[in-house]
Parts: C-alpha cells; sequence; structure tokens
C-alpha cells in the first residue's frame, strides 16, 4: 500500500515521516522517484549549494588494520599487494592538482598508522604552497591522532558509518559501532567538518535497516554525507553477493538532500561502476560533488576499494558529467 501520494505536494518533511513511508521513499520508482529527485535538486539550488566541486584524491596507503568484509584492503587479505606512498610522491601531485580546477584535496588510505608520519610531513606543506582545504579519510583513529591532523591545518574527515545497526555493524565491520561514533564526536571536538554515510546493499542489510542508516545520517548532522552501493570486490567475505540495489542508492541520497539540505553530498564512482551514467543520476538526485582519482596508475590497482576494475574518474569524465547534468562547475576564488 502507498502512503505518499504523488505529485508530492508539499516539501517532504523527512525526520517526522514514518518508517513505513521513509521504506516507500527508497524503494521509489517512476513517478515518485523522479519527484523525489526533483524536490532534491529543488532543495540543492534553494540551498545555494548547486554548483558541483571537484576533489582530487590521491589514494596514499592501501595498508589496514581494519577487516571490513566488503573491502579487498582488509588486513586479512594475503593477496594484496600494499603500497605507502612517500610525502614527495605526494606533494608532487598536489602541486599537479593545484593548477586545475580542483577546490579540495583529499588524502584517503586504509586505517595505517604508520602514514601517519607521511600525512603530518604534507598537510603543513600543502597548506604552505597552496591555498587548499585538506580533506583526510584515514579510518577510526585515537582522539590525539585527530587533535594532531587539525592543528597541522587539515580542514575536514570522511568517516562513514558504512552501516548503522549495532549487530550488522559487528558482523561485517568486526568492530563497535560506538567506536566510530565516539571518532565521530572526536572529529568535531577536534574542528573538522565532518563527513559519513552508508554503503547499500551489504550482505543482510534490510530496508529497515537503510531507514536507520538515514536517521543515524541525521542525528551526526554532518557537512557532507554519501551513500554508496555495494560493489562485490575479490578475494573478500562478500565477494559472490550481488551489487547494491542503483535505486535505493540514489532515492538516499535524495532523501540526505531534501533532510539536510546544505551539505556537500558526492555522486560516488560506484555508482558509474554499476550503470555508465550512474554518476549524472546521482546530480540528478541532488549530488553536488565529483571525486577525481589522482593515485599514479601503479598504485591505482592495488588501491581496491570498491573491485580491482573500478570506476577511475578523470577530469574529463567528470566535467563531461557536470554538463550533462546542466549545472555548472565550483571554482575557489
Ligand atoms: N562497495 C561499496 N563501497 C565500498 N567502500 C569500500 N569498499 C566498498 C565496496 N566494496 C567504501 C566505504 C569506504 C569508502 C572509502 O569506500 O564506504 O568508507
Amino acid at each position: 500500500m502507498t502512503m505518499i501520494q504523488v505529485p508530492i505536494q508539499k516539501p517532504l518533511d523527512i525526520p517526522n515521516l514514518s518508517k513505513s513511508e521513509l521504506k516507500e521513499l527508497i524503494q521509489a520508482q517512476g513517478e515518485l522517484q523522479q519527484d523525489l529527485f526533483r524536490q532534491a535538486r529543488e532543495v540543492r539550488q534553494q540551498a545555494g549549494v548547486d554548483e558541483v566541486l571537484l576533489r582530487g584524491v590521491i589514494e596514499i596507503s592501501n595498508y589496514c588494520q581494519k577487516n571490513c568484509d566488503y573491502c579487498a584492503m582488509r588486513a586479512a587479505n594475503p593477496k594484496l599487494n600494499r603500497y605507502r606512498m612517500a610525502a614527495e610522491e605526494i606533494l608532487e601531485i598536489a602541486d599537479q592538482i593545484a593548477q586545475m580546477d580542483i577546490s579540495i584535496l583529499f588524502l584517503q588510505a586504509g586505517q595505517d598508522p604508520q602514514s601517519d608520519s607521511v600525512v603530518e610531513e604534507v598537510i603543513p606543506e600543502i597548506k604552505r604552497r597552496y591555498n587548499f582545504p585538506v580533506l583526510l579519510c584515514m579510518g577510526e583513529r585515537p582522539q590525539n591522532v585527530y587533535q594532531r591532523f587539525a592543528q597541522l591545518g587539515a580542514d575536514s574527515y570522511i568517516l562513514k558509518f558504512e552501516v548503522s545497526n549495532p549487530e550488522l555493524h559487528r558482523d561485517i565491520i568486526h568492530t563497535p559501532l560506538e567506536r566510530r561514533l565516539q571518532c565521530l564526536r572526536w572529529l568535531q571536538e577536534a574542528g573538522f567538518e565532518v563527513g559519513t554515510g552508508n554503503i547499500v546493499g551489504l550482505r543482510g542489510q534490510t530496508l529497515d535497516h537503510l531507514v536507520e542508516d538515514i536517521r543515524l545520517a541525521l542525528e551526526i548532522q554532518p557537512n557532507f554525507v554519501s551513500s554508496s552501493p555495494f560493489i562485490p570486490n575479490q578475494d573478500t567475505p562478500l565477494e559472490n553477493i550481488g551489487c547494491g540495489n542503483l535505486d535505493y542508492t540514489l532515492n538516499t541520497m535524495a532523501i540526505y538532500r531534501i533532510a539536510l539540505k546544505t551539505p556537500l553530498i558526492p555522486t560516488v564512482s560506484a555508482l558509474e561502476k554499476i550503470q555508465p551514467d550512474g554518476q549524472l543520476m546521482g546530480l540528478n538526485a541532488g549530488a553536488n560533488v565529483m571525486t577525481i582519482n589522482f593515485t599514479p596508475p601503479e598504485y591505482r590497482e592495488k588501491y581496491s576499494i570498491y573491485s580491482k576494475k573500478r570506476f577511475i574518474v578523470s577530469l574529463d569524465h567528470a566535467l563531461n558529467t557536470i554538463e550533462r547534468a546542466g549545472l555548472r562547475l565550483k571554482v575557489l576564488s
């Protein structure tokens, strides 16, 4: 039975929707889905965050202490060749990124304490050379590490909760959800802008779990938030389950946009991996960020977060996608 009437007449009051209404939105197709996307685009425009921002990511280490069942960088995967980039290599690439219309330098790594010294060398140098915001994504770390990164000048940090149900979180990620939430609070206390988000389509995940994901994201009040479809990854416990549902992912992104209004919402490369033009669909569902990959080719294949053959986003692909969405690029003033 449907509860939400199309066309949707007034702005959706997401925090006050019932669980069944949220489930209906997550599963929306046809006219309801088009209405949901239209409303997400209107919210994006009214919130003044309609221009698409580009991040340049360098994946600096694929060592990881964790054992997330969906990720081939998990510590227990002996088949992966590991690498850790040196500060010099990273700074050389940062130089290239600084010459393009890219607004944010994004350093990503597995949860690898040994890359701390590299990052601690790189952050102040980048801040000295350019006017770049620096975004980090380096996992669950002690509070003092977050404080140090912030003091050195890093601006923002992504720590996705990935899956919000505590039992399912432990089952798939093998550490407590509470620890991850504690880390998010430490990051906010350290002065970071924080990003979080979920994966859609993990083993044992139900629509009820996806509703919990949305409610947790609203509670965190992040500065950026993402939803990514699960991509089965070789040499992981989840290698034989199917991809996450594209529509559920896009609908979740639209719901995040309508509920949270201003955050940066990336249209992730995993969307393009499961369907050509998937990232364009993400922009049409309310996203406003794309991440261009600047990891040197010799390391890229080893950074196997989605799958060995992940979709590598180039600047051309991003600019083309933004143009086809009828949007403009945000350039740093
Ligand atoms: N499918 C979808 N998302 C994944 N991530 C890692 N592995 C996968 C996968 N197999 C996402 C996680 C992580 C981000 C860097 O990539 O959400 O936070």
